[in-house]
């Protein structure tokens, strides 16, 4: 900004407010204090520190600068009606607006702001609620010195439509990836299915915050790479296996995303990347559902032989549990089957 247009806004500033707030006597005023340069000098000074406060506040500890970060890791379940405690993530305005519990930031305070301490884990479950990985250490700061500095809006898009949680669906004929199955596993199961989720500790020792979790393979198998019906995971969504996931439902999962998640499976439930998951082969199951006729289990064929311990003695038509071992080919050696 040059020296005139400082004076001009100083002058301005003078015009707006200091001039009304001076009682009569204005001509006197403005024949001294115009001209004597010491008030510009003054003037300038103060305008020029009121800009750069503006404009280091304009910089990066901006909501504009947390947007990206918010988007990625935060809005797949902070938005829209279904907001974890009704805190949406989404907006600025949602965002100092709060929760169902009140405010989470607190301007100039980051050690009593509530969203501060959840990326910090000093108030739990730690979030992201799919982590980890939480945040970087620069990027909590970011976050920190947003409040720091008073919450400054920033030049977030005026216009922009708020932002929705990016469900990516995959083009008729694409192959399915867990790019596509990940914001609902995220949106609908996380909240539960975490390290520190609603429920304590996840369900049966179930993580579906990452890739990795949802497929391990450690106690034993929900995702049987290109066998849906031998996948617990796509029963409970189906509610073949009880009690049907999510567990808080209904809602349950819409047609449209258990037929997705079932493709996933079915095409090999494939990493973000695209490549095919290992084969489990070995790794136990534990699976629930309805006994058919010719040993089925719904749809899926039992290998039952001298190896089965069959206890209860089902009959088609009952509700059973089937534990047993994947073979090569990721059929279902049976242990045991047991009438529940
Ligand atoms: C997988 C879903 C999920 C993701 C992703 C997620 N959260 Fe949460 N968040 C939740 C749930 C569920 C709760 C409620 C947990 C509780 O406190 O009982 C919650 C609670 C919170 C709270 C506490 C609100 C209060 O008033 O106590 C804050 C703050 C918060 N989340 C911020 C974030 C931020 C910031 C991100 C991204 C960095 C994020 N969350 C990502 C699910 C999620
Ligand atoms: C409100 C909490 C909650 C939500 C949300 C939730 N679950 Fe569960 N989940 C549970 C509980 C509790 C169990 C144990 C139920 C039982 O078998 O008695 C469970 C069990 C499971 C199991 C069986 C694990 C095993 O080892 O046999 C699978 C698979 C599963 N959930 C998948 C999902 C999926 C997929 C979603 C999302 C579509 C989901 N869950 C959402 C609470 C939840």
């Amino acid at each position: 900004m040059n020296l005139r247009a400082e004076i001009d806004s100083a002058r301005e500033y003078f015009d707006a407010i200091l001039k009304p707030a001076i009682h009569g006597r204005v001509s006197c005023v403005r024949r001294i204090v115009p001209s004597h340069w010491h008030f510009w000098v003054f003037m300038i000074l103060l305008v020029t520190s009121m800009q750069e406060a503006r404009s280091q506040a304009g910089g990066s500890n901006t909501f504009a600068d947390l947007k990206p970060v918010l988007t990625q890791r935060c809005v797949m379940c902070h938005s829209g009606n279904a907001a974890p405690l009704g805190l949406r993530l989404d907006n600025y305005e949602s965002v100092l607006k709060g929760s169902t519990r009140g405010p989470v930031v607190e301007a100039g305070d980051p050690v009593g702001s509530e969203l501060i301490r959840r990326l910090k884990g000093i108030s739990q479950p730690r979030m992201p609620m799919t982590g980890p990985p939480f945040l970087s250490d620069s990027e909590i700061a970011l976050f920190e010195r947003w409040v720091t500095a008073g919450l400054p809006k920033g030049s977030v898009a005026q216009d922009s439509p708020p932002a929705k949680p990016a469900i990516l669906r995959p083009a008729a004929g694409e192959t399915v990836t867990y790019l596509h199955v990940a914001p609902i596993l995220a949106t609908r199961c996380a909240k539960c299915h975490a390290e520190k989720g609603l429920m304590g500790a996840a369900p049966e020792g179930y993580r579906l915050t990452s890739y990795d979790s949802t497929l391990s393979t450690a106690d034993r198998v929900r995702v049987v790479p290109g066998k849906p019906d031998a996948s617990e995971l796509v029963r409970r969504i189906r509610g073949h296996a009880l009690p049907r996931m999510p567990f808080d439902g209904p809602p349950y999962l819409s047609d449209d995303d258990i037929r997705l998640i079932e493709d996933w499976v079915a095409q090999g439930a494939r990493d973000a990347n695209g490549k095919v998951a290992p084969n489990p082969a070995g790794a136990s199951v534990r699976l629930h559902g309805t006994l058919r006729s010719g040993w089925r289990l719904d749809e899926l064929e039992l290998a039952i032989g001298a190896h089965t311990r069959i206890d209860k003695s089902p009959r088609p038509g009952d509700y059973v549990e089937v534990r047993g071992r994947l073979d090569e080919t990721g059929n279902v050696k049976v242990g045991r089957l047991r009438r529940r």
